[in-house]
C-alpha cells in the first residue's frame, strides 16, 4: 500500500500562524458578546438501521400475541446486555474517535442504531431499548399511521383469519407495507436491514475509530435459521394465529421451506454485494482500510455467486470492481460504475425474493443450514 505523504513541518508552522492571525482578526472584543451558547445538540445519527425513534413501541407491547417470538428473541444475542458493551473501555475508545461524549454512547449516538433500539418518548427523552429488538428489524410499529393496529385485524370485530376476504387481506398488507413494516415475506427488505448493521456504512468508524467492518462469517441464511429464527408456530395458542407466514399465507401454495432457504441464501448473497458497492460509493479515501476491506469482501462475494447463471448480468462486474477497490483504486469523484452494479444486483435480488424459490432448485445450499436448524431455539 502507498504511504500517505506527510506535510513538511515548516508548512504546519505556516498554517498555524495563519490560523491564529485569522482568528484574532475575526473575533471582535468579547465585551458585550452574549453568554456562551450551549453546545449544539448531537448530530442526528444516520448510520446503521436509522429508524424513526419516536415511533418505536418496544417489545413489551408485542408480548401478548407473540410470546414465542419474544422468548426466542430474548434467548438470542440481539437481546444481550448491550449496555455493558457500550459502557466498556473498548466502546469509549471508539466513541472518542467519533467525537461522541461517553454519556451519549448509550442514548443518542450512532452506536445505538446498531447495538440497541433508539426510542424517544413524547417528551423527547431518550428511552433506548437494550438490544436489537423487534422494531430494529421489522421497523417501528407506532405512530398515527403505524402498522401496529392494522397488522393483525382480519375484518370487522370477531373476523377470524380464515374468514378474511381477499380484498381485506390486500388492503391490510399494503397498508402495513406502506407504514414501513418489514414482513417475513419480504426477504429482500429484511436482508438489506441485516446488512445495514452487519456491514458498517460509516467510513470514519472503520478508518479512524478502527471498529470492525464486518463479521466475516455473517450470512443471512445461516443466521436467519439460527440465532434469529422465530418463524415456528408449534403452539398455536402461544403465537400469532398463523403457521409460518411464508408457507401459510394467501397465494403461498407453492412455497416450501427449502424454497425459502434457497431464496434467503441467494438474496442474502446478492444483497451483501449490493451493500458493499453502495458503501464503497460513499467512501472518500481510496487507500483507507475501509475501501480496501470492502474490495476484499466484494471479491469473496463475487466468488460465492460466480456459478449463478440466472444472475449473471447482475454479477459479472463484481470481480473487476472488487479488484479495483482492493488495490486502492476507488475514484470517489466517479462512482457511477459502483452504483450501476448495485442497482442491477438490487433488481435481481428483488425479483428472486418475489418468487417461491422453486426456480433456484439448482442452487446448492451450504450444509450449515441444516445444522443451524437443528441447533435453533425451540419453544418449550
Ligand atoms: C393483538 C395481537 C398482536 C399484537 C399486540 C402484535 N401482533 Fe404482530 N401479529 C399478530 C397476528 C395475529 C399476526 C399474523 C397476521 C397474519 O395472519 O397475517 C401478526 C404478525 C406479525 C408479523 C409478521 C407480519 C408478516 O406479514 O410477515 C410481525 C413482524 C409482527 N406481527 C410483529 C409485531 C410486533 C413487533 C409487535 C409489537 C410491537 C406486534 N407484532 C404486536 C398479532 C399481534
Ligand atoms: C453499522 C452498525 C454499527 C455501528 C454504527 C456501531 N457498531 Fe459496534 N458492532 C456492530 C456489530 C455488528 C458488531 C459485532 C461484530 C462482530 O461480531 O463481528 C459490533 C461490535 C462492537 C463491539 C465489540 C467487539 C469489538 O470489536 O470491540 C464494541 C465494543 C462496539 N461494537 C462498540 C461500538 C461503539 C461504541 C459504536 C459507536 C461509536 C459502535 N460500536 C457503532 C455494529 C455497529
Ligand atoms: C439494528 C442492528 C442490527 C440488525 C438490523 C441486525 N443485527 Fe444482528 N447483530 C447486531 C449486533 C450489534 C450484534 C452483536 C451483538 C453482541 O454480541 O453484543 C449482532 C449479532 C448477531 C448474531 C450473533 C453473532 C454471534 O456472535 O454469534 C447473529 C447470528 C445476527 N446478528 C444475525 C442477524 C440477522 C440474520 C439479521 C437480519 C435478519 C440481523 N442480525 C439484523 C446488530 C444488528
Ligand atoms: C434480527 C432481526 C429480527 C428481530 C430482532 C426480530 N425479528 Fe421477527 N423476523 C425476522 C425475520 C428475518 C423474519 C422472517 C421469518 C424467518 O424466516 O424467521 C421474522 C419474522 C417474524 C414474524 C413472522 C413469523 C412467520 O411465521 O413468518 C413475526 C410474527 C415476528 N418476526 C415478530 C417479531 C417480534 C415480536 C420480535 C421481537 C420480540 C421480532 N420479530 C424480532 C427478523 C427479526
Amino acid at each position: 500500500m502507498i504511504k500517505k505523504r506527510r506535510t513538511p513541518f515548516f508548512l504546519w508552522i505556516g498554517f498555524v500562524t495563519a490560523a491564529l492571525v485569522a482568528s484574532a482578526l475575526a473575533q471582535p472584543p468579547a465585551k458585550d458578546a452574549p453568554a456562551k451558547k450551549p453546545p449544539p445538540p448531537p448530530r442526528l445519527p444516520t448510520s446503521g438501521a436509522a429508524i424513526d425513534a419516536s415511533r418505536v413501541e418496544g417489545h413489551a407491547l408485542c408480548m401478548d400475541c407473540h410470546r414465542s417470538e419474544v422468548a426466542a428473541w430474548q434467548a438470542s444475542k440481539h437481546a444481550g446486555s448491550v449496555f455493558d458493551l457500550l459502557r466498556g473501555k473498548g466502546a469509549e475508545e471508539y466513541a472518542e474517535k467519533m467525537g461522541i461524549r461517553p454519556t451519549d454512547i448509550a442514548s443518542s449516538s450512532m452506536c445505538v442504531n446498531c447495538h440497541a433500539t433508539p426510542r424517544i418518548d413524547v417528551a423527547g427523552r431518550h428511552r433506548t431499548i437494550a438490544g436489537v429488538s423487534c422494531e430494529s428489524c421489522h421497523n417501528p410499529a407506532g405512530g398515527e399511521h403505524g402498522w401496529l393496529n392494522a397488522h393483525a385485524v382480519y375484518g370487522p370485530k370477531g373476523t377470524l383469519r380464515g374468514q378474511e376476504t381477499d380484498e381485506h387481506f390486500k388492503n391490510r398488507t399494503e397498508r402495513c407495507q406502506k407504514a414501513g413494516q418489514i414482513r417475513s415475506i419480504d426477504i429482500y427488505a429484511m436482508a438489506k436491514r441485516c446488512y445495514e448493521c452487519h456491514l458498517i456504512g460509516d467510513e470514519k468508524l472503520v478508518n479512524d475509530a478502527k471498529h470492525r467492518l464486518s463479521d466475516q462469517g455473517f450470512d443471512v441464511l445461516k443466521d436467519m435459521l439460527g440465532d434469529v429464527r422465530h418463524n415456528f408456530h408449534l403452539d398455536q395458542k402461544q403465537n400469532a394465529l398463523v403457521a409460518t407466514l411464508w408457507t401459510n399465507q394467501r397465494g403461498a401454495k407453492d412455497r416450501t421451506d427449502k424454497g425459502r432457504q434457497r431464496s434467503a441464501y441467494v438474496v442474502g448473497q446478492l444483497v451483501a454485494a449490493e451493500t458493499i458497492l453502495r458503501n464503497a460509493a460513499k467512501a472518500k479515501d481510496p487507500e483507507g482500510d475501509y475501501a480496501i476491506e470492502l474490495g476484499e469482501l466484494l471479491l469473496t462475494a463475487s466468488d460465492n455467486v460466480a456459478d449463478w447463471e440466472f444472475a449473471e448480468d447482475a454479477t459479472e462486474a463484481l470481480e473487476d470492481l472488487g479488484g479495483q477497490l482492493a488495490d486502492g483504486e476507488l475514484d470517489p469523484d466517479d462512482t457511477s460504475e459502483l452504483i450501476e452494479a448495485a442497482d442491477k444486483l438490487a433488481a435481481a435480488a428483488k425479483k428472486i425474493a418475489e418468487g417461491d424459490g422453486s426456480e433456484l432448485s439448482d442452487v446448492e445450499l451450504p450444509k450449515i443450514a441444516d445444522e443451524q436448524l437443528q441447533k435453533a431455539y425451540q419453544p418449550k
